[in-house]
């Protein structure tokens, strides 16, 4: 067998819902979310450090995803609804995991979670037919494929805006 057919095992690990804003908790546990951030976007990828915490974290829905038992931050991602004219939805962002654990499904975990509770979290607000999701992605980079193959796995489609000069 050949090391790309060889069944990747993740890591023991779980995924928890940082707890919402006023709650006791959410500080530090968002703080980790934002280090693992930190660790990708900026150290790995060369973003600016000045654009990662931005004016959705304070009321986002956060997900961090730690190792067990050491309880490590490995990866995270983040949501929330957005009301515009043309209806609302759920803006998924900030999705990383840490370089040495990918490919183990563990972002697509992440992905799913997300799209779990933005199910039950449109049903308890009456809506009952679908959700809508829309995630901004990177496109190809010169050190990486970019994520936009990843996010059609989960059925999400590209939409292309041209902007003039
Ligand atoms: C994108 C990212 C979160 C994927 O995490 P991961 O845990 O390695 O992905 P998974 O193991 O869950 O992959 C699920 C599927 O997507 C595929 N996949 C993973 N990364 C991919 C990529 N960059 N492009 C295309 N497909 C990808 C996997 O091969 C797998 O396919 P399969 O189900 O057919 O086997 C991770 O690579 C990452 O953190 N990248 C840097 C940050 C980033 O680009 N975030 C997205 C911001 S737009």
């Amino acid at each position: 067998m050949t090391d790309d057919a060889a069944i990747r095992v993740p890591p023991a690990h779980e995924i928890i819902i940082v707890p919402p804003p006023e709650h006791q908790g959410r500080l530090a546990l968002l703080q980790q979310c934002i280090q693992v951030r930190i660790a990708v976007f900026v150290t790995e990828q060369g973003f600016p450090l000045e654009v990662e915490v931005d004016e959705h974290d304070p009321i986002a829905t956060h997900w961090l995803l730690r190792l067990l038992p050491s309880l490590e931050p490995i990866g995270t991602i983040r949501a929330h609804k957005v009301a515009s004219a043309a209806g609302s939805y759920y803006k998924l962002a900030r999705l990383v995991i840490l370089k040495e654990y990918r490919h183990y499904k563990l972002g697509a975990n992440l992905v799913l979670a997300l799209h779990n509770w933005a199910k039950n979290h449109a049903r308890e607000s009456g809506v009952n037919d679908f959700v809508k999701i829309v995630c901004h992605s990177q496109a190809a980079r010169k050190d990486s494929g970019g994520a936009v193959a990843f996010y059609r796995k989960f059925g999400y489609e590209e939409e292309v805006i041209i902007v003039t000069l």
